[in-house]
């Protein structure tokens, strides 16, 4: 099969990861990477790293790669939009890993409609353990569709297809997630340090214990809050510290938390 060239423009931290995904892939052979970046130690990286070929202009980028990963924060796409416009063709596909920016945002900039995924993954995606929601602009061809999914299948452990109005909700739960687990560690770790536990030992448990619980979650046919009465006998530890944390408002306080973040995501978009 013909490798199809597949740019990136924006060589930063998430088209690093996507690079690492399908470099480590049976993929590699089918997308061929280039990369574009304004900052050309990100592009020498790259290079070195995924054998990627640099490209000297996002101008470049889109008159010879079929697929193109948008991978520039928000405030850059007005001017990378305005770079590729005019040798976009019908036959391109643009992936937009960008927070906050709509496909009828990117329609607006570019003024033309081509085929367009709008993808909102997560952090995790670094060490190929993302999760992600995406959505379709309504003319990408089946071939496209089978591209994009399998691009983020080489990053994504999960990845869900939604109506584009569900992904400022995606990015609340899963694209803002990890900032709520690590800021649980946080707390997780301070107080292990006040019991006398040393860092490593804290960390490894502190870790192990999200992965166990995500994956006991994942496997059992129990809801959450079943699995977490399974471990709260009466009048026992776990007891008091949930007891705790209701007193607390812990609960209410990330609800609120995961709804602001949404709100938020709207906001932004406007
Ligand atoms: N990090 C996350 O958790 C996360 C999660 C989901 C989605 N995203 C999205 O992923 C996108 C990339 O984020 P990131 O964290 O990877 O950003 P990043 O590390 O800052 O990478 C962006 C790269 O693009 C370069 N750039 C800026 N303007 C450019 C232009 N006109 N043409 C080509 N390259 C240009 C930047 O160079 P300079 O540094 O020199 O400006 C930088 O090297 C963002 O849109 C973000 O919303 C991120």
């Amino acid at each position: 099969m013909q490798s199809k060239k597949t740019a990136f423009i924006g060589a930063g931290n998430m088209a690093r990861a996507i690079m690492n995904g399908i470099c480590s892939s049976p993929l590699k052979k089918t997308y061929k990477i280039h990369v574009y970046d304004v900052n050309p130690d990100a592009v020498k990286l790259s290079v070195k790293k995924f054998k990627a070929s640099p490209l000297s202009s996002c101008a470049q980028a889109v008159s010879e790669c079929e697929i193109i990963i948008l991978a520039v924060k928000p405030q850059n796409f007005p001017e990378v939009m305005a770079s590729i416009k005019e040798n976009l063709t019908p036959k391109t596909l643009l992936i937009s890993i960008a927070a906050g920016i709509s496909i009828a945002k990117i329609y607006s900039l570019l003024g033309k409609n081509p085929q367009v995924v709008r993808v909102m993954p997560n952090t995790p995606a670094l060490v190929g353990e993302g999760a992600a929601g995406y959505s379709f602009s309504d003319n990408v061809s089946a071939a496209h569709k089978k591209d994009a999914e399998g691009i983020l299948s080489t990053f994504c452990k999960v990845s869900v297809l939604l109506g584009e109005n569900k992904i400022n909700a995606v990015t609340a739960l899963s694209g803002s997630g990890p900032a709520y687990i690590f800021y649980f560690m946080e707390a997780m770790l301070k107080a292990a340090g006040e019991l006398n536990l040393d860092a490593a030992t804290a960390k490894a448990l502190t870790a192990q214990t999200f992965i166990g619980s995500a994956k006991l979650f994942l496997d059992s046919e129990e809801d959450a809050a079943t699995l977490r009465k399974n471990v709260t006998s009466k009048g026992g530890t776990t007891e008091s510290a949930i007891n705790l944390m209701e007193q607390k408002n812990v609960r209410e306080a990330v609800r609120l938390a995961v709804i602001a973040a949404k709100e938020r995501a709207d906001e932004l978009g406007k």
